[in-house]
């Protein structure tokens, strides 16, 4: 949940580092550091509680010069976000320093050791544990700096990304991975080369990138091959290139006051770079490689099991109104978290599909590997090209929303939410549950969603009126029915996050069972009523609400006329099937947390506590 970056070369190391690290900052930023080291070996270091700009200020003060550094940007784990804790660390003798993403779970029991040993130490982390550990190791064995780490990590236990320099050899950086992600930008003729958590500090510079596997180390020397090894037995591992598809418009905020906003005006493109050569609406087919390649599993399928965390967890939930509503196949939905320790029963024909935005999110990555374990097959549905998680399950789809960088999923639910509605179509006309009139008729009304999310936009400034009325409730309910309850959930999700007020979403006809005893004239309580879904339940929910004066803001389809005459504000979006709803409802609900989040003044962006791919469980 950190970000590294660093770059060894003939530039100027600071402007580089520390603008990656702002590029990265989505990951995690309670605190940040960089060091740099200039021709005459100097080794200037500097780190501080706060954000990027905060260690700008310290930096732009001092010596910054140098054509080799290290940058790190913090979501503490081991140790509180103070000046200390934060990275990057170096060794006792000052010649190793390095910066870490990740958790060292034995980092005590090696601590103990290196304390008999007359090591001393300044901060509360694993890391600082790491680098002295990998000094020793270096010591006893009078080892070059790569094979003491490979060494060391083999001591290890725990997830890791790092990268690590010796300050007396400024030609040479070591990077390792177990589970936390790392790419390598290649300059040309090798003669610069950058490290980072994901390609975008570096995509100006190169387009050439190597993605570290798990258990691998690579050593990067001016002017050579990056040379990779195994880390628990040396064994060579050949170099795999790929050529980076980012550029840097897409990760810039595009004159929009926030990433959040940017991304949730990208949907209508988002959705329809997800389409774009799989739904063939015209020509009635629905074309996805992965799914068509290993059709026969899809078909035979006993149950799917949806395994994601957070927002892509509710993605799921909408999986699983689609594929049995459409498919007709048993699907369970699962936090990653609770799966991967629960020792579930993952039968023989039991498809595992895994939701994840980032690609690299521990839990869902560790439930992967048990159901990959247990003779499951794997399929991902992922926005991260090259992420863990594309690269650990036997098959995938890749959302096309293009970098996410807002903490706050947007598009790459409503494209995660796409992908799922894709398959679900077109297992249910394969296996017959879909007359090919109506597959023909959801694939046109499919079709033109693009469209309707572009013409819901427009009401921005409507949900920004509602959302100045509200701003300062200190709690909020949300409400849905079928198809819209996971998006009532996510609503809810969406205002916790982004503007730390209390919101819980519901299946509506929970609230008799316990939670209408909130309900009173200061509690807002969203509900999403759209004719084709369970309309009238629905009505009859918001009239038990207002009863109980509770503020009711309705989402409806466009022309409705009787939610109109209970509701304190309604919010129309255009009509369509209900099982493409949530690509609609969940919009003005994106909206209005922006809104609030926004008047409340909270950094909406980098919300507190947050961040961006949960690398650690
Ligand atoms: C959603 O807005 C949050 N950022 C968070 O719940 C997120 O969905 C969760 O951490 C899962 O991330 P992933 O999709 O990258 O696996």
């Amino acid at each position: 949940m950190c970000g590294i970056t660093s770059y060894l070369g003939y530039r100027d190391a600071y402007p580089i580092v520390i603008n990656g690290l702002q590029r990265l900052e989505y990951r995690g930023y309670d605190s940040a550091g960089i060091v740099l080291v200039d021709d005459e070996h100097n080794v200037n270091l500097y780190k501080t509680k706060g954000k990027v700009s905060d260690l700008k200020e310290i930096a732009e003060k001092n010596n910054t010069s140098g054509c080799m550094g290290l940058g790190h940007t913090r979501w503490a784990t081991h140790g509180i976000p103070n000046n200390e804790n934060s990275h990057p660390h170096t060794s006792n003798s000052g010649n190793l320093v390095i910066v870490h993403n990740g958790i060292i779970e034995n980092y005590d029991t090696i601590k103990k050791e290196l304390l008999t040993r007359g090591y001393t130490f300044k901060s509360d982390t694993d890391t600082e544990v790491l680098v002295n550990l990998i000094e020793e190791v270096k010591k006893q064995n009078n080892c070059k700096l790569g094979k003491a780490v490979q060494m060391a990590l083999t001591n290890v236990v725990g997830a890791y990304a790092i990268a690590i320099f010796d300050v007396t050899k400024k030609d040479e950086i070591i990077v390792a991975r177990l589970g936390s992600p790392i790419a390598i930008g290649i300059g040309e003729d090798n003669k610069e080369f950058f490290v980072a958590s994901d390609a975008s500090p570096f995509i100006e510079y190169t387009k050439d990138a190597v993605y570290l596997d798990d258990e691998e180390l690579a050593i990067i020397k001016l002017g050579r091959d990056i040379r990779i090894r195994k880390i628990n037995d040396d064994s060579v591992v050949e170099t795999n290139v790929q050529e980076l598809k980012l550029n840097l418009e897409q990760i810039e905020k595009g004159g929009y006051e926030h990433f959040m906003l940017k991304e949730i005006h990208e949907q209508p493109k988002a959705i329809l770079d997800t389409y774009r050569g799989r739904l063939l609406a015209d020509k009635g087919i629905i074309k996805m490689g992965s799914v068509d390649n290993n059709i026969a599993k899809f078909l035979n399928a006993n149950r799917i099991i949806i395994v994601a965390c957070g927002t892509s967890w509710h993605a799921g939930l909408v999986a699983e109104y689609l594929f049995e509503d459409l498919a007709r196949i048993p699907v369970e939905v699962e936090y990653a978290s609770e799966f991967r320790y629960r020792n579930p029963v993952i039968n023989k024909n039991d498809i595992v599909i895994a939701i994840s935005q980032s690609g690299e999110t521990a839990d869902t990555l560790a439930a992967i590997k048990l159901a990959k374990s247990k003779g499951a097959f794997v399929f991902g549905v992922c926005n991260v090209v090259g992420s863990s998680i594309a690269r650990e399950t036997h098959s995938g789809a890749y959302t096309h929303a293009g970098p996410e960088i807002g903490v706050a999923s947007t598009k790459a639910f409503t494209t995660q939410i796409t992908i799922l509605t894709l398959i679900a179509l077109k297992l249910g006309n394969l296996k017959g549950e879909l007359s090919n009139s109506v597959f023909h008729h959801y694939l046109q009304e499919l079709n033109l969603i693009p469209a309707k999310v572009e013409n819901l936009l427009k009401i921005n400034s409507e949900i920004e009126n509602i959302a100045a009325i509200y701003k300062d409730a200190p709690n909020c309910l949300y409400l849905g029915r079928g198809y819209n309850f996971p998006v009532a959930l996510e609503g809810a999700l969406k205002l916790k996050e982004i503007s730390y007020i209390h919101a819980e979403g519901y299946p509506a006809a929970e609230m008799k069972h316990g939670p209408i005893a909130l309900i009173d004239e200061f509690m807002p309580v969203v509900v999403i009523a759209t004719k084709k879904g369970h309309y009238d339940k629905v009505v009859s929910n918001i009239q038990e609400i207002k009863s109980r004066n509770g503020k009711i803001i309705a989402i409806v389809t466009k022309g409705d006329t009787t939610v109109k005459e209970i509701a304190d504000h309604i919010i129309e979006i255009p009509e369509t099937e209900e099982a493409f709803s949530p690509l609609l409802t969940t919009i003005p609900l994106q909206l209005l947390s922006y809104h609030i989040a926004v008047m409340r003044g909270c950094n909406v962006d980098q919300p507190r506590n947050l961040a961006k791919s949960v690398t650690v469980e």
